[in-house]
């Protein structure tokens, strides 16, 4: 049988699936990856500047970078991958999306059960006075600052900050109870999201990866796709439709 063949087959018997996705999947909606050609690490010193240090020492600089990715987000529109996982969630029995991404394409297209690793590119707050909001409209200042004076800050995960206990413990359930795993549009070497994958195959998972180039995942993979999720992920789920 074809690997398609193979992937609709095990989605068809699963009853839990759990997918982890990656800035690849916001690609084609025209949104910049981190590490791939073009990637926003070519432009910027994300390690530098995506720190609370960077935000600390010089917030316009920060703030003038990642209102330009705001923008590009809200100006982006879901793909054929974001809307195929909507879809592949109302075929399966326990579905859960875990993402990287703080882009809210996948909830645009119309995903419900998604954990957000690393926050979300929407949802502001202020670090002195916990005052947060939820904005989808260009940010009237930059930096954006508080009713207190502060200036805020968005509710993402930044370099060298932990990630939300519950988020991650409700991921890796997700996980280690997945009969399959889909690991899509990620370079699978930022942890802890890289366990999941392995953790997930650890117990029993079949392990599918979505992927145009090799990641550390491509040689333990139980089926391989190297081509764009926008145009393998509407085939499987059409596949699986029969
Ligand atoms: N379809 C599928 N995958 C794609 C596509 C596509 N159309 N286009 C690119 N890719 C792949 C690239 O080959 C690359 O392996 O998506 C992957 C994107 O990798 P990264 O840019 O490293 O993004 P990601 O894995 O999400 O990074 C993880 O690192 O910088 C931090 O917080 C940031 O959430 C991010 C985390």
């Amino acid at each position: 049988m074809s690997v398609l063949g193979d992937v609709a087959e095990k989605l068809q018997n699963a009853k839990r699936v759990a997918v982890l996705t990656g800035a690849g999947i916001s690609a084609e909606s025209g949104i910049a990856t981190f590490r791939g050609k073009g990637g926003l690490w070519e432009r910027y010193d994300v390690e530098k500047l995506a720190t609370p240090r960077g935000l600390k020492s010089d917030p316009a600089y920060f703030w003038e970078w990642f209102e330009g990715r705001r923008r590009e987000m809200l100006g982006a529109e879901p793909n054929p991958g974001h809307r195929a996982l909507a879809e592949l969630e109302k075929l399966v029995e326990s579905f859960t999306l875990i993402t990287q991404n703080i882009d809210r394409l996948h909830q645009r297209a119309g995903s419900k059960n998604v954990l957000e690793l690393h926050g979300n590119a929407f949802t502001i707050y202020c670090p002195r006075d916990g005052w947060r909001m939820e904005t989808y409209e260009p940010l009237p200042s930059i930096p954006p600052f508080c009713q207190c004076g502060a200036v805020m800050r968005p509710d993402v995960v930044l370099f060298e900050e932990p990630l939300d206990e519950g988020t991650l413990r409700s991921a890796f359930l997700a996980a280690e109870n997945a009969e399959v795993f889909m690991s899509i549009g990620t370079s699978a070497v930022v942890y802890p999201a890289a366990y999941l994958p392995v953790e997930a195959q650890r117990n029993g998972a079949f392990l599918i990866e979505i992927n145009p180039e090799e990641t550390p995942l491509t040689a333990i993979a139980d089926a391989v796709f190297q081509q764009k999720a926008g145009e393998i992920l509407p085939k499987i789920v059409e596949k699986l439709r029969g």
